[in-house]
């Protein structure tokens, strides 16, 4: 053996936040010139470069044919700068240099999705956030420089729209069956927001006028047969615009904002300033084609992508590892919103259940990393759950403890100061500190750190003196790259009620609620700490971290009979679910009985269902199998899990019996003014279908089928198609011919008919094999692979037995084609780790056999932290 042969040495790749240096060199301006044929762009740049800092003048570039170079207008010889995969380099740059380039790109075969891309044969579009910019120029492509944009965008005629940030300030023919735009940013930007459109796309126009009294023209651009499905996007646009006007006093500040939609994006959409791209998923809404949970997140993602305005584009990120400065805060903005627009508890208890799912297990894995981490290899492995979820939940915690007040002093203190800026985490926890005059500074230990807190409690009760004593107790799991775990300050919202009566108490506890409230928040910030409440008259229940008022795992000895009286008296809806799935994790984790939860469940729901249906739908919620295999760190069984969670879904079914039928039959979503307590009565009647048919019920069946024939609603149609698909009813196999039939021609419908078969409960790999070999397949469209391997993650112990070469091929194929899908997809394997034996060392063998077949930093580096456990 030659152990000698292979020496591999490999460069360390890694980035440090320790490291970051500002640029020796900044753009006054820039000048864009993109011309696009159908074989390939050239684009011309014009760079006026100012010195700020000894150094050499870098310009990043990746995948760029280089044909001219000129600096103050004279042509570079090969010798005059040099180049490598990654960046141009001129030493001795002058002080003020202008830069002048000209370089051929490939958007045609471009599959990665990232920089300018053809998203079909008629629409050119672009990505450009984190790095894609140096795919399309060279230029010191980093958030820190910030720079204003001239752009010309030039294309043959059967591309009518030219479109680029800012004002369009001329527009012509240029020759040869080809015309062209030019657009003006007035605002400096850092080239991440950057974003060109090249296509044939119909446009949806309305307006908005500003509180000061700006009249913004709004384009929303999709094919043709699309526009009416723009509708909702646009409402929730100008919505977006208002809330933001009332809730933060910050005003949109250009003359027009245009959004693109198109089905070939990595992402759900990207806040390009004045010109946001956006995946069809994210933009397209209509109830005749997409669920009530597609209309949500589409109004979701348009105020997260308009928030981004001001939490982004006038105050950008010094450094990518600032990310979740824009993304946290954005996130806790458009989670605020959707609050607004829907049920406050339900938007919350949806928003906390995807915490819970994706960035709890993220948190407690081998990919665990800070919200803001202190290293990486590739950014874009960064745009995570913990970036995005738990940064929000960070703005959460500052802004529940501030209040509304004091919160919006702070926050208008940060516009007040960094508009124009690019900045760090530690500036916004300034700012916020100096314009609220709460120190918040020990908030930074939340973004430095990995790990969800576990926090513990104990309640005592003492009659005698009438009082109860609460202790409180924080722990995080040791983290072999961050050491020095601290104590982090944990805001404990909670409440006292009457064990008998059901009322909720007055608090009273010195020094803490001084004159007695009843909603308190306890600001928690040592390892060990207690506190007393006084006046206390009767063995009290406490309801704590109400509507999850910090982003930890609590571990407090409710009896189950406790929380089934929270289940029932609790005001906060949040906690109120809280109670039912803390009894659901004990039922199906910890095999405690199920006869308190089933009793509860009956005790609550039908009052619930009449007063809030909304509601009343997520108290049926029973964790999936995925959230609770994530929370078993060793010899996880991915099928006693299911078996279990199957027996007390079955039970239930049993115990409600006869009240499925009555409740489906009487529920009546027209009967709502509202449209999200109509979503709620279409849930609840789905939930009430799949439990009937849970049990065999032939009349479940038909009942189904009649609902997926009458019905205009996606939600409708489609539950009613998942209750015959899943159960394998006589009806299934004509009914999925039927949707293909109606929907082949709407990807996202037909997005949903890929998702309802591959999460089939019995999918096999025979499943799997028809559906990524069906025409309608297409691995260079993320949306329809998501599809595809989503709902087969719906199902663990799929997804551990044939799912695993599926997640396998995917890495490998799109290691190349689109590295930044294949890196995210691979992750589905990333807790192979808790499996018992002997599936843990198989899953582990194939992780190990990938290794040497990947290149890209993104899948590399993914692989690399799943396998070092
Ligand atoms: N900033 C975008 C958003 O949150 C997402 C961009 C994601 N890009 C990426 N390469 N991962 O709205
Ligand atoms: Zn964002």
């Amino acid at each position: 053996m030659n152990i000698a042969a292979n020496p591999v040495v490999e460069a360390d790749q890694t980035v440090y936040l320790k490291d970051y240096q500002k640029p020796s060199f900044l753009v006054d301006s820039i000048e864009l010139d993109i011309q696009a044929f159908d074989d390939r762009t050239q684009v011309n740049a014009k760079l006026a470069m100012q010195r700020q800092a000894a150094g050499d003048l870098i310009l990043l570039g990746r995948d760029l044919e280089l044909k001219s170079i000129a600096v103050n207008g004279r042509v570079l010889s090969e010798t005059e700068y040099s180049l490598d995969t990654e960046q141009l380099v001129i030493a001795n740059a002058p002080d003020q240099a202008v830069i002048e380039t000209q370089v051929i790109i490939h958007p045609e075969s471009n599959t990665q999705l990232e920089g300018l891309y053809k998203a079909s044969s008629d629409l050119f579009v672009t990505q450009n956030e984190p790095e894609g910019f140096r795919k399309i120029t060279f230029y010191p492509d980093r958030p820190d420089v910030l720079s204003v944009f001239t752009t010309r965008v030039e294309a043959d005629k059967k591309f009518p729209v030219l479109l680029a940030n800012g004002n369009l300030i001329e527009a012509g023919e240029a020759g040869e069956g080809r015309h062209y735009t030019v657009w003006q940013d007035p605002t400096k930007k850092p080239s991440y927001l950057f974003a060109c459109v090249i296509g044939d796309l119909a446009v949806m126009k309305d307006h908005y006028v500003t509180s000061e009294g700006r009249n913004v023209a709004l384009e929303i651009y999709a094919e043709e047969k699309d526009i009416p499905k723009c509708r909702i996007a646009m409402d929730a646009l100008k919505h977006s615009m208002q809330w933001d006007e009332e809730h933060y006093g910050r005003a949109y500040d250009l003359d027009n904002y245009m959004i693109v939609a198109t089905s070939a994006f990595n992402m759900g959409a990207m806040e390009n300033k004045g010109l946001n791209i956006f995946n069809t998923s994210c933009v397209l809404a209509d109830e005749e084609y997409t669920t009530d949970a597609a209309i949500m997140r589409v109004q979701s993602v348009i105020a997260h992508e308009y928030f981004h305005n001001w939490t982004g584009n006038r105050i950008t990120c010094r450094d990518w590892f600032q990310l979740c400065l824009k993304e946290g805060l954005t996130v806790f903005r458009d989670q605020s919103f959707s609050e607004d627009l829907q049920s406050a508890a339900v938007q919350r208890i949806d928003d906390v259940a995807v915490l819970k799912a994706h960035q709890f297990p993220e948190d407690s894995g081998p990919l665990s990393h800070p919200p803001r981490p202190d290293h990486f290899v590739e950014i874009n492995n960064f745009y995570t759950a913990t970036v995005y979820e738990k940064g929000a939940e960070i703005n959460r915690m500052m802004s529940t403890l501030l209040g509304k007040e004091k919160f919006r002093l702070g926050t208008d203190e940060y516009f007040k100061r960094h508009d124009g800026q690019a900045v760090t985490v530690e500036d916004w926890v300034a700012a916020l500190t100096a314009g609220s005059g709460v120190n918040l500074a020990s908030f930074l230990i939340w973004y430095n750190q990995p790990g969800t807190p576990k926090l513990e409690a104990q309640g005592e009760y003492d009659a005698a003196t009438q009082t109860y004593r609460l202790s409180f107790k924080q722990s995080l799991k040791a983290h072999p790259k961050y050491p020095n775990l601290k104590a982090v300050p944990i805001p404990v919202a909670l409440a006292l009620f009457n064990a008998e009566t059901g009322e909720q108490l007055t608090l009273n506890a010195a020094a803490l609620f001084e004159n007695g409230v009843k909603d308190g928040v306890y600001l928690f910030d040592q390892d060990q700490a207690e506190i007393e409440f006084t006046g206390v008259t009767v063995k009290p229940v406490v309801s704590l971290l109400r509507n999850f008022s910090a982003p930890v795992n609590l571990d407090f000895n409710y009896s189950d009979d406790e929380l089934a009286f929270l289940m029932q008296y609790e005001t906060n809806g949040f906690n109120q679910w809280q109670a039912a799935q803390t009894l659901l994790d004990r039922i199906l984790l910890n095999d405690h009985a199920a006869e308190i939860y089933i009793q509860a469940m009956k005790n609550t729901v039908p009052d619930l269902i009449q007063k809030d249906p909304l509601l009343a739908s997520r108290i049926f919620d029973v964790p999936s199998e995925g959230y609770l295999g994530s929370r078993i760190d060793e010899n996880y069984n991915p099928a006693e899990i299911q078996e279990k969670r199957n027996a007390l879904l079955e039970l239930l079914a049993r115990e409600f019996g006869s009240f499925c039928k009555e409740a489906y039959l009487e529920l009546d979503p027209d009967t709502q003014k509202e449209f999200s307590q109509a979503m709620g009565v279409r849930a609840l009647k789905n939930i009430m279908l799949s439990m009937m048919a849970r049990l065999g019920d032939t009349e479940a069946f038909d009942l189904a089928h009649q609902q997926y024939q009458l019905t205009g609603n996606m939600s409708e149609r489609l539950g009613a198609l998942r209750v015959l698909v899943w159960n394998d009813a006589p009806q299934a196999k004509e009914t999925l011919a039927d949707f293909y039939d109606r929907f082949k021609d709407e990807a996202l419908s037909l997005d949903q008919w890929f998702m309802v078969q591959a999460a089939h409960p019995k999918a096999t790999a025979a499943t799997l094999a028809y559906l990524t070999a069906h025409a309608d397949y297409d691995l260079g469209v993320p949306n329809r692979i998501r599809s595809v391997s989503g709902g087969l993650n719906a199902n663990p112990v799929n997804t551990w037995s044939f799912g695993v070469q599926h997640f396998i091929n995917l890495a490998k194929y799109l290691d190349e084609k689109n590295p930044i899908v294949g890196s995210r997809l691979l992750q589905a394997l990333s807790r192979w780790y808790t499996l018992a034996e002997p599936q843990r060392s198989a899953v582990k063998a194939e992780l190990e056999a990938l290794k040497p077949q990947v290149k890209s930093k993104n899948v590399s580096e993914t692989l690399n932290s799943m396998l070092n456990v």
